[in-house]
């Protein structure tokens, strides 16, 4: 696996430095499906998005799908959608709503689950009979999960289904994401982690993968023909 590790002094620089690795990536490639991350530091993404980029970024060639949902209608802050249609859609009238493929969070999850995945099985290219996501976006929890994927339910990241039910071990609060399959099936994935919070996970996991695989999902963030790449401020990175 090759793996890459960015490190930003500040929130701003590690916008811009993403940016700039999806530009590149969109020379190369005539579109692009990318999995958005969910949680709260992708919203400074957006933000950047909306205020600097709504004029460099050729929207029309992204199809925007998630990582992951809470089981929650788009109306609820804890919604990602509703986050992304926020700080981001609601400010970037370039982006069409055909290219926004978000997960109904309203809806029963297990039957969600099917129809999300039926969706990627029939959008997204294959590779081993699997969708494809040419960028995966991931958040990191200070727990380990990853993609709503909680250390208690390690055993569904190795799920061969596309997208799977899980639940998060304190709020029981139901979630719909792509299994492990289908994130470690993605040409290029992208962990973009910021805050003090989070550096002694991210030292465990670069450091210590292997030790750790069987206890945070998101040791066993490998992809199987693509590359990783960390976008990280100098906080998330203090303890590499
Ligand atoms: C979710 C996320 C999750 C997130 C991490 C980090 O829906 O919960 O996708 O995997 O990325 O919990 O969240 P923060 O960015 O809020 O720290």
């Amino acid at each position: 696996m090759e793996e890459e590790i960015k490190i930003y002094q500040d929130s701003d620089s590690l916008c811009q430095g993403f940016t700039n690795f999806i530009l590149k990536l969109l020379e190369v490639y005539p579109h692009m499906n990318i999995s958005l991350s969910g949680g709260t530091t992708p919203k400074a993404i957006f933000d950047y998005w909306a205020a600097h980029s709504r004029d460099v970024i050729p929207w029309e060639k992204i199809t925007f799908f998630w990582g992951d949902e809470r089981c929650v209608p788009p109306e609820n802050d804890m919604n990602n959608y509703g986050m992304a249609r926020d700080h981001l859609f609601s400010k970037v009238p370039e982006i069409m709503s055909k290219n926004i493929r978000r997960i109904h969070g309203e809806s029963e999850p297990d039957e969600e689950a099917e129809r999300y995945g039926s969706i990627l099985q029939r959008k997204l290219l294959q590779y081993d009979n699997m969708p494809c996501f040419e960028l995966v976006m991931l958040g990191l929890g200070d727990d380990g999960h990853t993609v709503s994927i909680f250390p208690d339910q390690i055993d569904q990241w190795n799920e061969k289904k596309v997208c799977i039910v899980t639940e998060h071990p304190v709020s029981k609060m139901k979630r719909v994401g792509l299994s492990g399959t289908v994130v470690n099936n993605a040409q290029y994935i992208a962990f973009l982690v910021m805050g003090k919070g989070k550096a002694k996970m991210v030292k465990d996991i670069i450091k210590d993968r292997e030790l750790y695989y069987d206890k945070y999902p998101a040791a066993r963030v490998h992809p199987k023909q693509g590359y990783l790449y960390w976008f990280m401020d100098a906080e998330a990175a203090s303890e590499l």
